[in-house]
């Protein structure tokens, strides 16, 4: 029942969602899926990579336009920005409202976590329009290329990011201490994150900035992040099979899988703690990994360069634990156990205990990828069942109780027609899209 109500909203929210139109100042048309029609009105880059992936199932000639306008804005240098702001209209009150700094007026000159390969990967499995892939993967190659050149951490190998919404996990509690808000009231936690941010923007703030400017020796926020590495880890994974795909250059293949490997084995030498079982994100400027259990903690088991017993250690003492993680509706943004868990969006601030679909969507690809078929089917329909208790898609959701939280009509919550599609075709083998599931499964 809820699979069926969950796949009515995320439909729904992908057709409310959709933009088309031509922008003047990028000198281009676009279109493309915002995340929500009131909150989020632009296109932003890990979003519609999430929203392409939903597309499939839904429109696969959207889901290539999607990508296709995102990494239309890939600057000559490799850039992908975080944000699109294509609309000449609504341009003008986004440097307020979204706290950025643009770059040639009509870009972000910031990060997102890099998902586009995977969503990449994805659309042309669904599609097999070769055609097509030759035009996307030469800017989502430029642009893993610049991640490696310009955001590569001399010491761990790791990506940094140099303010904490690069994550595209906004106000986790994990970076609390860095942005010096740690001893904040719950109820002024929002104000003081916006404060703190408003903070590191102006001091980066410079009429000369670019996307390659260098930031780390400010030493204001320099941070390996586990999830952005886990995501950068399997993006270039999904890059190096779809270069062998295209029959281009079998050392480039390689390339990219060593690197892959690469990030896998530095998320294990810095990262993995092996007392808590757990991964943790590195504060390269307090010189300290970081102690706060949250959802990046266990995205690691995705990859196939972590081990099998550390994987095993992160679903089992932490993913499936009751008091941490697997709460009634999982996954908690952050674990329950920690003093900063605000499951009822108390602090109004994002990433502080919700559940997200998009991370639950990640959570459930690692489960089956370790055998856990089961664990991961519960996953899946709890996060229908997170959808369907709204009477629109939401941005979060509560781990306790299923109220929905944050922005209306939010796109990438529509994953779970993925899930849907991926758990349907688990108990029915035969059909062409459980091979494409099982193949997920395989890499
Ligand atoms: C918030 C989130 C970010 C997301 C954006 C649009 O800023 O933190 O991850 O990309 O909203 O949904």
């Amino acid at each position: 029942m809820s699979v069926t109500e969950s796949s009515a909203r995320a439909r729904d929210t992908l057709a409310r969602n959709h933009r088309t139109g031509f922008s003047r100042a990028a000198q281009r048309h676009y279109d493309f899926t915002c995340p929500s029609p009131d909150s989020y009105p632009f296109q932003w880059a890990w979003d519609s990579s999430f929203h392409a992936i939903a597309l499939t199932h839904v429109d696969t000639r959207r889901a290539r336009d999607e990508l296709r306008s995102l990494l239309s804005a890939v600057t000559p240098t490799g850039f992908l920005p975080h944000m699109v702001l294509w609309q000449d209209d609504l341009r003008p009150r986004a440097t307020e409202d979204f706290r950025i700094d643009l770059w040639e007026g009509w870009r972000s000159v910031t990060i997102a976590p890099p998902v586009v390969a995977r969503a990449v990967e994805r659309v042309y499995r669904a599609t097999g329009d070769d055609l097509w892939l030759r035009r996307v993967l030469p800017p989502t190659l430029a642009f893993f290329g610049w991640l490696g050149e310009h955001r590569t951490s001399p010491g761990t190998g790791l990506l940094e990011i140099y303010q904490p919404d690069e994550s595209g996990l906004d106000s986790s509690p994990k970076y609390d201490g860095a942005l010096g808000i740690e001893s904040a009231a719950e109820d002024a936690v929002h104000a003081a994150w916006h404060g703190a941010m408003r903070s590191l923007i102006t001091a980066y703030s410079a009429p000369t900035r670019t996307p390659e400017t260098p930031l780390r020796d400010r030493r204001l926020f320099v941070w390996n992040d586990v999830l952005v590495n886990t995501v950068y880890a399997d993006g270039l994974a999904c890059l190096a099979r779809l270069v062998r795909t295209t029959g281009s250059n079998g050392r480039t293949a390689d390339r990219l899988a060593a690197q892959s490997e690469a990030i896998g084995a530095a998320l294990m030498r810095h990262c993995w703690d092996e007392t808590s079982g757990a991964f943790h994100d590195l504060d390269l400027v307090a010189g300290k990994r970081n102690e706060i259990l949250t959802a990046s903690s266990l995205l690691p088991v995705l990859l196939d360069s972590v081990p099998e017993s550390a994987a095993r250690r992160v679903i089992e003492q932490h993913l499936l634990n009751e008091r941490e993680f697997w709460r009634p509706y999982p996954v908690p943004s952050v674990a329950a156990t920690e003093p900063s868990y605000d499951p009822t969006f108390r602090t109004g601030a994002i990433f502080r205990g919700s559940s997200w679909i998009n991370l639950n969507w990640y959570l459930y690809w690692g489960l089956r990828r370790r055998g856990y078929r089961a664990e991961a089917d519960t996953l899946a329909a709890r996060s229908c069942a997170l959808v369907a208790a709204s009477d629109t898609t939401r941005e979060c959701y509560g781990p306790e109780d299923a109220v929905g939280h944050g922005a209306r009509s939010f796109g990438w919550s529509s994953l779970v027609l993925d899930l849907a599609a991926a758990t349907v075709t688990a108990t029915a083998p035969a059909t062409a899209t459980a091979a494409t599931a099982t193949a997920l499964e395989e890499g």
